[in-house]
C-alpha cells in the first residue's frame, strides 16, 4: 500500500530471505538494539525536561567524565541485549573488560561492541548525538568468551551501524551488503526506510577536523589538513569546515553529502602520540558503513579495517569519508 513506507524489520525480513547466510538470529539482535535506542531516544528528547543532564561523578575507563545519558544508554544496552537471546559477550566504550552474558541467561554466538553515547559532550547544548555497533561472531571454541574473541580486524565485522538521536532519529547499517537509512516516524514509533542505498559521493565539499589540536600536530598532518584548507573541491570551491564534534553525526553529514573527516594522532600526551578515537566501538564501525557506501578510511597510512585490534580500548588516528578525499589524505601523511 503506497504511503507507508517499508519498516526496518520488514526490509530485513526481505534481505534475509535473499541471503541464506542470515539467520533468524541477527533479527532477533536488531530487534531489540532498536527497542533499546528507542528508549534511550525517548531520554534524549526530554534531556532538557528532567534531572538527567550532568555528570554522575565517576570517571569512565578513558579517565573522562561519565555523563548521566552516557550512564542511562550504556544501562540500558547492557540490561536489554544480555537478554536477547543471541549474544554470548558484550564490550563497551563505558566498561573496561568484556561484559559476558550471564549463565543462567539464554547465549547465543554473537558478540556486540558498542559507543552508548557518541559525542557526550554535545548533551548540555542540545546538539546530536549518536549510538554506534558493531557485531561479531564468536570464534574461540567452547562456552567461554575470550578477550581474543574481540580482538579481531574490522573486516570480520557481520554487522555495524549508528543511531542518530537529531532532529529526527536514525538507523543506519549495514550487513555487508550496502548502506541502508532509517528514519523513525514517532507517529507509529517505527524506523521507516528512509535513505535505501546510500552511496558516498566520490569527492565531497567538507572537511571535518578539531583545528584546535594543530600545535599539538606533526609537520605532515599539519600540511595534510592545509591542504583541505587551502584546495577546491570537484565543484572548483573552496572545501567547507564544519564539525560538529560528535563522530557519528559529522560522519553521517559526509556519509549523505561527501566529505573528509579526520582526527589525526597528536601529542596531547608528549609522550605518547596517539588519536583520540576508538578502534572497535568508533573506527571499525564506522570504516565498515564508509566502504560499504563506497569511501573510505584509513589510520594515514593504513586501512582501517585490515587493522588487527590489540586492546579493548585502543585508540587509532582517523581519516574517514569520501574516496578520493581519503586517498588524498592518506597520500599526504604517507610522505616524511
Ligand atoms: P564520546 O562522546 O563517545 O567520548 O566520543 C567523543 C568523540 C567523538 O564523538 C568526537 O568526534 C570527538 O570525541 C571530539 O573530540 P574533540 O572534542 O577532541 O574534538
Ligand atoms: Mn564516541
Ligand atoms: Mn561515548
Amino acid at each position: 500500500m503506497e504511503g507507508i513506507g517499508i519498516s526496518v524489520m520488514e526490509h530485513l525480513l526481505l534481505s534475509q530471505r535473499e541471503s541464506p547466510a542470515a539467520t533468524g538470529q541477527f533479527t532477533r539482535l536488531l530487534t531489540e538494539l532498536i527497542f533499546s535506542a528507542k528508549i534511550i531516544a525517548r531520554e534524549v528528547k526530554k534531556a532538557g525536561l528532567v534531572d538527567i543532564l550532568g555528570l554522575t561523578g565517576d570517571i569512565n575507563v578513558q579517565g573522562e567524565q561519565v555523563r548521566k545519558l552516557d550512564d542511562f544508554a550504556n544501562r540500558v544496552l547492557i540490561y536489554r541485549m544480555q537478554r536477547c537471546g543471541v549474544l554470548c559477550a558484550m564490550a563497551s566504550e563505558e566498561n573496561a573488560d568484556i561484559i559476558e552474558v550471564p549463565e543462567d541467561m539464554p547465549r547465543g554466538s554473537y558478540l556486540l561492541v558498542f559507543d552508548p553515547l557518541d559525542g557526550s559532550a554535545n548533551i548540555d547544548v542540545n546538539v546530536n548525538i549518536g549510538t554506534i555497533f558493531s557485531i561479531y561472531r564468536k570464534v574461540s571454541e567452547g562456552d567461554t568468551v575470550r578477550l581474543s574473541d574481540f580482538l579481531r580486524t574490522g573486516l570480520e565485522q557481520v554487522a555495524a551501524g549508528y543511531f542518530l538521536y537529531g532532529p529526527s532519529t536514525m538507523l543506519v547499517y549495514s550487513t555487508g551488503d550496502g548502506v541502508s537509512g532509517f528514519t523513525l516516524d514517532p507517529s507509529v514509533g517505527e524506523f521507516l526506510l528512509s535513505h535505501p542505498k546510500i552511496v558516498m559521493p566520490e569527492r565531497g565539499k567538507t572537511y571535518s577536523v578539531n583545528e584546535a589540536n594543530e600545535m599539538y600536530w606533526d609537520e605532515r598532518t599539519k600540511k595534510t589538513v592545509a591542504f583541505f584548507k587551502s584546495n577546491q573541491n570537484e565543484r572548483g570551491k573552496p572545501y567547507r569546515a564544519r564539525y560538529i564534534g560528535a563522530l557519528v553525526a559529522d560522519f553521517h553529514r559526509n556519509l549523505l553529502e561527501g566529505g573528509i573527516f579526520m582526527y589525526p594522532a597528536d601529542k596531547k600526551d608528549p609522550a605518547k602520540p596517539r588519536g583520540k578515537l576508538r578502534i572497535l566501538c568508533e573506527a571499525f564501525p564506522l570504516a565498515f558503513l564508509a566502504e560499504q557506501a563506497g569511501g573510505a578510511a584509513t589510520d594515514g597510512a593504513m586501512r582501517i579495517l585490515e587493522i588487527q585490534a590489540k586492546t579493548l580500548h585502543e585508540r587509532v588516528p582517523l581519516f574517514i569519508g569520501s574516496k578520493a578525499d581519503v586517498e588524498t589524505a592518506t597520500r599526504l601523511m604517507r610522505q616524511i
